[in-house]
C-alpha cells in the first residue's frame, strides 16, 4: 500500500508531495490515518536544514521529516485502541515517526481516543501546546487565585493556552504580544495586555510566574520583576543553564520545561481540560498538505493567533 506524504527538499528549502510506501505497525504500534497535523517550529527548522541528526534518523524509515502532533483515525487494533477509533497523538519529538503523511505507525502509548464532539482540527490544535501549558500551570508552577502571571508570546500556541489555563485558575494574567493581537489575548483571559513595543514591558509588577514562550529573556532578567517564590519558565531551558544555577541560590525559581513526549494519562488530562472548558482550541489557519510551504511560512510569521494546521 502506498500513501501521500510530505517530503522536504532540504537543499531547496521546500516541501513537495510524494507517493511513499505506507508504514506497517510493529509490536506495540497502531497504524493511524492522519486527518489533521499541526505545524511546529521544529518542522520549519527542518525545512531550513536544521536538526541534521534527527533528519538522518527519520530518513531511515521514509521520506517524511516533519510533523509530530495530530488527530486521526486508528486503522489497526492495539491493546487499548481499536481500529476505527478517533485518536490524538504526540509522536516523540526527537525520535518518533513523523506525521505529515496519510499514515504513520505510532506507539500506542503516544495515543489517546477522543470524544465525538471534539473536531479533528480542534483536537490537533490542542495536543502539544495544550500539554505544555498543562505541564507549566499544573506541574511546574501551579498558580493560586489572585496570583500574577506574565505570559510573553501570548498569541502563540503555548502562550494562548498558558493565558487560558492561568486565567481559569483565577490568576491575574498580563499578556505580552504584538499590538495587533491585544484583543485576541484578552479573549484568552488576559486582564492586561502589554506590547513588545512598550518600553520595559516586564516591569512594574511582582509576578508569581513568568512564562517566556519565545525564550528571549532569562532567569536573571525575569528575576528582577518576579515575586519571592515566583517561577521563570522558558520554552528553551537549555539556552539558560546559567540561570538554573543562579536560581539554586535564589528565593526565586527556574522551572525546567522539557516535554518531549506524552503518555495516555497526560493526553487524557488534556482532553479533560477541553471538556471542562479550561482549554479552548486556538486555530490561526488551516492549509492543505499540498500547501505545506505556505503553512510553514505562516508559522514563521510574527502576529499569528494560535496554531497553524495541515489538513491531510
Ligand atoms: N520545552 C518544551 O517542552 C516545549 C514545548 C512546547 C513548545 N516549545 C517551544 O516553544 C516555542 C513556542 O512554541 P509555539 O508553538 O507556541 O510558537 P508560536 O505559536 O510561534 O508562538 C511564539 C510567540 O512568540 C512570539 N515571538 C516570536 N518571535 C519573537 C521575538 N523575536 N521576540 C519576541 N517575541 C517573539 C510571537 O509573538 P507575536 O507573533 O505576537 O509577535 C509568537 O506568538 C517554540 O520554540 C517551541 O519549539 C518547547
Amino acid at each position: 500500500m502506498t500513501m501521500r506524504a510530505l517530503a522536504v527538499d532540504v537543499a531547496a528549502g521546500a516541501c513537495r508531495i510524494v507517493e511513499a510506501p505506507a508504514p506497517r505497525p510493529g509490536p506495540g504500534q497502531v497504524l493511524v490515518e492522519m486527518k489533521v497535523s499541526a505545524v511546529n517550529e521544529m518542522d520549519v527548522q527542518v525545512r531550513a536544514g536544521g536538526w541534521a541528526r534527527q533528519v538522518r534518523q527519520f530518513r531511515k524509515t521514509g521520506p517524511v521529516l516533519t510533523g509530530f502532533e495530530f488527530a486521526g483515525v486508528a486503522r489497526s487494533d492495539g491493546a487499548r485502541i481499536r481500529a476505527g477509533q478517533r485518536v490524538i497523538g504526540y509522536s516523540p519529538v526527537l525520535d518518533g515517526p513523523r506525521t505529515h503523511a496519510q499514515f504513520a505507525a505510532i506507539d500506542e502509548r503516544d495515543l489517546a481516543p477522543i470524544p465525538d464532539e471534539l473536531l479533528d482540527e480542534d483536537a490537533a490544535a490542542l495536543v502539544v501546546m495544550g500539554l505544555t501549558a498543562i505541564e507549566v500551570l499544573e506541574a511546574i508552577a501551579p498558580l493560586k487565585a489572585g496570583q500574577k502571571a506574565l505570559v510573553i508570546g501570548a498569541a502563540g500556541g503555548v502562550g494562548a493556552y498558558g493565558v487560558q489555563l492561568a486565567a481559569s485558575r483565577g490568576a491575574q494574567v498580563t499578556a505580552v504580544c504584538s499590538a495587533a493581537n491585544a484583543d485576541f489575548a484578552r479573549r484568552q483571559g488576559a486582564a492586561e495586555v502589554r506590547t513588545y513595543e512598550a518600553a520595559a514591558y516586564q516591569q512594574g509588577d511582582a509576578f508569581n510566574l513568568v512564562l517566556d514562550t519565545p525564550a528571549r529573556s532569562s532567569f536573571g532578567e525575569a528575576a528582577r520583576y518576579m515575586a519571592r517564590g515566583g517561577t521563570y519558565v522558558s520554552t528553551n531551558p537549555t539556552a539558560d543553564l546559567g540561570g538554573f544555577l543562579r536560581a539554586m541560590l535564589s528565593p526565586k525559581r527556574a522551572g525546567w520545561l522539557m516535554l518531549l513526549r506524552a503518555d495516555p494519562a497526560r493526553l487524557k488530562r488534556l482532553i479533560a481540560a477541553w471538556c471542562a472548558g479550561t482549554l479552548r482550541p486556538v486555530i490561526d489557519s488551516v492549509y492543505d498538505l499540498s500547501d505545506a510551504d505556505a503553512a510553514f511560512d505562516r508559522f514563521a510569521t510574527r502576529g499569528k493567533q494560535g496554531r497553524v494546521l495541515l489538513r491531510i
